[in-house]
């Protein structure tokens, strides 16, 4: 029996940021984005969507196909935590209407967590395989106006049904991991952007990224040239470009740039125009690489690496099942990403100070989103969770 991914499903915000647009205002060559860190697009957030909003609109779908009996946990990964005591997952629980004997839980480790909630995901189902186990993972990336994180924002949520002879991509048991104490991207309680030591993060990714992989080859019997295509953990585009060149360069694999490149340019197309979405993104990167690839992937092998500051490293391998493209949801998510928005940069910045306020006070919030969902108020310090 093999257990995995059975279908996945995203969503991202109906607002985007050309860069080009960032870039004008700032004075900066706009090929800095598009080229240097590899970035077209980000999105924003409306004023009445958040991390739960964002969730139940990815894994709506999902559960519209498989039953809403048919789940048995649901994991929610994030690290835009909306409340230090209870989990985001019951609000999703709730909108998706998911059995009350489900069992929900929140997990966080920056932009890995969705990884440990999908490992556990698929250790839950492997025990009892007439599980299906929903993962979702969620974050909006902010960072400080005016600095080199500003143009790596983004937003976006992903859906997983992790179930026993899934239909899209097997799991293997055998993970490499890494785990470090260090600060190259943190957010204490106290603040809602992150603080962020941007050279420093992306020296310490690349080194979880060959430490992870060192462990991965003591317990497991594959080798680089297994690998069909490499998912990576995506804060840029650019990060995972070089992230593949060092990995290329550790093994010895002695690939062209050009074959390089095959293996990962089409896990980077839906990042380059919604932008960091955090525990979401290496996910959304997989869904880009089944939706986007014109070759028939059946009985590939991708190899995964995920990363969260902080920091935590996974290598860990999956292999693309016969079939696969008949569970996609590739015509609703191009539609999606076509129907966007464009907005200026003074709506920009709107949106980037229109927050949802954590004042304790009384507040609607403007109709913006065109998701299923919408976070319609904050009374008596609860969130108000409404279809739209
Ligand atoms: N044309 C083409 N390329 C250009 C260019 C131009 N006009 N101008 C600059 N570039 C290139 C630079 O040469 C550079 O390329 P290399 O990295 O290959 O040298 C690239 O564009 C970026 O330029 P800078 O190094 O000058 O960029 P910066 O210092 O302003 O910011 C950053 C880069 C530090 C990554 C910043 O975006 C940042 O802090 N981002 C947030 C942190 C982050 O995402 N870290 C990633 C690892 S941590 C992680 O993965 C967890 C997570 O999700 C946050």
């Amino acid at each position: 029996m093999s257990v995995g991914i059975d279908e996945i499903s995203f969503y991202t915000s109906n607002y985007f940021l050309d860069l080009k647009t960032l870039a004008q205002v700032q004075g900066t060559d706009p090929d800095k984005y598009y080229t240097g860190i590899g970035q077209e697009k980000m999105g924003m957030a409306a004023p009445d969507e958040d991390v739960v909003t964002m969730a139940a609109n990815a894994a709506l779908p999902l559960v519209e196909g498989n039953g809403r009996d048919q789940v048995s946990t649901l994991m929610f990964a994030t690290e835009t935590g909306i409340d230090q005591s209870k989990a985001a997952g019951i609000y999703v629980h709730r909108l998706l209407g998911l059995r009350d004997n489900c069992r929900v839980v929140e997990m966080k480790q920056a932009c890995y967590s969705a990884t440990a909630a999908l490992q556990m995901a698929c250790a839950l189902v492997a025990r009892k395989p007439d599980s299906k186990v929903l993962v979702i993972a969620s974050d909006i990336a902010r960072y400080d106006l005016d600095t080199p994180g500003e143009a790596t924002q983004g937003c976006g949520a992903v859906a997983m049904m992790i179930s026993a002879n899934p239909r899209l991509v097997s799991i293997d048991p055998e993970v490499g991991n890494y785990t470090e104490d260090v600060m190259d991207f943190w957010r204490p309680n106290y603040r809602s952007t992150a603080l962020v030591d941007g050279k420093y993060s992306t020296k310490i990714y690349l080194k979880a990224l060959k430490k992870a992989w060192d462990h991965f080859r003591e317990v497991s019997p594959l080798d680089f040239s297994d690998f069909s295509h490499f998912c990576y953990h995506l804060p840029f585009s650019r990060m995972a470009q070089k992230a593949h060149q060092q990995l290329v360069r550790h093994t010895k694999a002695g690939l062209s740039a050009e074959e390089q490149e095959r293996q990962i340019n089409k896990t980077l197309m839906y990042n380059r125009t919604i932008g960091n979405s955090y525990t979401a993104s290496m996910y959304i990167g997989l869904t880009s690489l089944l939706e986007n690839t014109d070759a028939d992937l059946s009985g590939k092998r991708i190899g995964f690496f995920s990363y969260g500051s902080g920091c935590v490293g996974e290598f860990f391998s999956g292999t693309v099942v016969p079939g696969y493209r008949d569970a996609l949801h590739l015509q609703r998510h191009r539609d999606m990403l076509a129907a966007r928005q464009e907005i200026s940069h003074d709506e920009y910045l709107q949106l980037y100070r229109n927050q949802i306020p954590d004042d304790g006070g009384e507040h609607r919030f403007d109709e913006g989103t065109t998701g299923h969902f919408r976070l319609a108020g904050i009374s008596h310090h609860k969130r108000e969770y409404v279809p739209r």
